[in-house]
């Protein structure tokens, strides 16, 4: 029962989740293609001399839009001003949640990988942990440094650290976790980003504006700098939430790598947007992240490992006791692994039918990939996997 609402907790969180983060995601899109797509006022129209900069018309569900950009601070203080915060904040608070109920509660399942490194399921969590908060404290520390000003530097650091503590992440944890983990590192620069510095700037801008005087610029600029790394930690992040359901990527030798160049190819297009939005027409970065995208399919793509010759003949029985030994403690409608409490991914082996059925992913999870045991959490032999290869080749017979 107790494991039923922790999977009902689960689903709710996730749900919340992918909707809040698309609320975010959607505004950091909607405000920078706004600010890419503003038309000067006139000058000497009414519109500039209250100070507008730039506007946009927009038609929008029956009706039309007119947005305004004021430079510094308009003339006539706003009674109520929108702030764009809460879909952050539940973003990461929801996805926090969901990352301790999914991987750090079960981390001898969902983290521990002894073909990676000998770490204990509660030193697992506690890198898991710590990068969090030192992910912040590093980018936060490089923005505010004299490097800090100059953009193109931030980024390429920004991305070289980031590319680093994929390194370490997949020198320690499996590797599904490892990208979660990376994913949960920016996820949480980009909710500090809006909660430590965007918001309290914007704050005193207000302030300042509702005292009569002109807000600090150093305020506007530091919330944009971080508003603009947000938007480019998108298309990154987005694909990691999603990463656990392609299992070339995470369990690939080089799988940081492999990051790296998808979360490349991410930026790139992410910034083809942004220009394309100016009025440019930058297809060249549509070119690099197609070219990055063709290098990782290639690299990715499966060579199955050589396996001994099997000895002796191949039958369902066979198969069937390697499975009991090997993967049903995971795989059965009661399973005994800890922290795992119903079939994982609806995968119940104990049965001859559902070893049938499911062959052909058994096959790719077991000699393809190689991802299954799960950190090879029960240490299933070569000679094991040859046999499996052996029997779904000759067809998966029933007998
Ligand atoms: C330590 C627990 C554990 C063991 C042991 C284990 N698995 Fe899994 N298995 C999992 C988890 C967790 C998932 C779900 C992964 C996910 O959500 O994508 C999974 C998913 C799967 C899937 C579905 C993957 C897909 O998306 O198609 C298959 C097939 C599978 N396992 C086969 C096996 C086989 C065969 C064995 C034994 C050789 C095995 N597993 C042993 C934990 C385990």
């Amino acid at each position: 029962m107790e494991a039923h609402l922790i999977e009902m907790l689960g689903m709710l969180l996730r749900w919340l989740h992918v909707i809040a983060g698309i609320a975010w995601v959607g505004s950091s899109f909607y405000f920078i293609w706004l600010d890419g797509n503003l038309d000067p006022v006139p000058p000497g129209s009414e519109e500039a001399g209250k100070g507008v900069s730039g506007e946009l018309w927009a038609v929008h569900g029956g009706g039309f839009y007119n947005s305004q950009k004021y430079a510094v601070a308009p003339a006539r203080h706003p009674e109520k001003i929108h702030w764009f915060k809460w879909e952050a904040y539940t973003t990461w608070l929801s996805g926090t949640a969901l990352l301790v109920i999914v991987y750090w509660m079960r981390a001898q399942a969902m983290m521990v990988d002894p073909t990676v490194s000998g770490l204990t399921p509660a030193q697992a969590v506690g890198v898991g942990a710590a990068s969090m908060i030192v992910s912040w404290c590093v980018y936060d520390l490089l923005c505010r440094s004299p490097l800090g000003r100059r953009n193109r530097v931030v980024a390429a650091a920004v991305f070289g650290l980031l590319t680093l503590l994929a390194w370490l992440l997949c020198a320690t944890l499996g590797g599904r976790a490892a990208y979660i983990h990376v994913g949960v590192a920016i996820g949480t620069i980009m909710a500090a980003n809006v909660i430590f510095v965007i918001i309290p700037g914007q704050k005193r801008m207000v302030a300042a504006m509702r005292a009569g005087r002109t807000p600090d610029p150093a305020d506007g600029a530091r919330g944009r700098q971080r508003s603009v790394h947000n938007n480019y930690f998108t298309l990154p992040v987005v694909f990691i939430m999603i990463s656990n359901h392609y299992a070339a990527t995470y369990g690939h030798p080089h799988a940081w790598a492999v990051l790296a160049l998808i979360s490349a190819a991410g930026v790139l297009i992410r910034h083809f947007f942004n220009r394309r939005h100016k009025g440019a027409r930058p297809w060249r970065y549509l070119a690099v992240s197609a070219v990055l995208f063709g290098a990782v399919a290639v690299w990715t793509a499966p060579h199955i490992q050589a396996l001994p010759p099997v000895k002796g003949p191949v039958t369902l029985d066979r198969v069937r006791s390697i499975v009991g030994q090997r993967c049903v403690m995971c795989h059965s409608q009661a399973p005994t692994f800890p922290g795992i409490t119903q079939p994982p991914a609806g995968v119940v082996l104990q049965g001859a039918a559902g070893i049938v059925q499911n062959a052909q992913r058994i096959y790719q999870q077991v000699v393809v990939t190689r991802i299954m045991p799960l950190g090879n959490a029960s240490q299933m032999t070569d000679d094991e996997r040859a046999v499996i290869a052996a029997w779904v080749t000759a067809g998966a017979p029933a007998q």
